[in-house]
């Protein structure tokens, strides 16, 4: 299905999706941070699990050729080699069944899961900096944690500057809101799972 680029000055998607989820997040980040993720080799062990079927799932849209050619350089984003390089610094091999692994069909909603995941890249800056008292670091067992090069907050405000500058009809508009939503969802549900 296609998704078409528009340049006329819309109601900012971005905005919409912060304003609308802003309680799924607050309640990922509370439930990231009772896990205490931190604590010990085993907890973090868990936490790299729980990223990894994250970024798992997101990994397809991320070379999705539609989505490519709306949003480009998406496929240089995906953290997924970064994650799995991580688990194999700790030397981990996750035993994972295949339905814990989202699948996501609907183009809006892919984008959705899409501005869930970039924008965790935001917390990640906290989230890495936790990291350093297990001695993980950007070369070592929290690589998909680091800064992009350009640094987090540049980096957010290019991915945002192109979810801005798509044309959808608030229908399309709600179906990315869907995707977001079950995104945060998923990322809650894998982490019952996984603690
Ligand atoms: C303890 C864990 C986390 C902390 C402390 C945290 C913290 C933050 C902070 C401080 C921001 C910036 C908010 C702002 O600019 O107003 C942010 C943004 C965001 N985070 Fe998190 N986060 C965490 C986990 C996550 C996770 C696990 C996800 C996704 C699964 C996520 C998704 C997002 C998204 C999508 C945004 C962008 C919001 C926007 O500006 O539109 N975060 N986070």
């Amino acid at each position: 299905m296609a998704v078409t680029l528009g340049t006329k000055d819309r109601r900012s998607l971005a905005k919409f999706l912060k304003l609308s989820t802003r309680g799924d997040h607050d309640g990922v980040d509370q439930m990231v941070m009772s896990s205490k993720p931190f604590a010990s080799q085993e907890n973090y062990a868990k936490f790299l699990t729980l990223q990894y079927l994250f970024h798992l799932s997101v990994a397809p849209l991320y070379h999705h050729e539609p989505l490519q050619a709306i949003l480009p350089g998406l496929s240089t984003l995906s953290r997924l080699d970064a994650v799995e390089a991580d688990l194999a610094d700790l030397g981990l091999v996750p035993q994972i069944d295949a339905d814990m692994v989202a699948k996501v069909d609907d183009v809006y909603e892919a984008i959705g899961w899409l501005y869930c995941s970039e924008g965790s890249n935001i917390g990640a800056a906290f989230l890495y900096k936790e990291t350093q008292k297990l001695y993980f670091d950007k070369d070592h067992g929290a690589r998909h944690l680091a800064s992009p090069i350009e640094g987090r907050a540049l980096h957010w405000r290019q991915f945002v500057a192109q979810l801005d500058a798509l044309e959808l009809t608030d229908e399309q508009s709600h179906r990315v809101l869907k995707g977001a939503v079950d995104a945060f969802d998923f990322y809650k549900t894998t982490l019952r799972r996984i603690f």
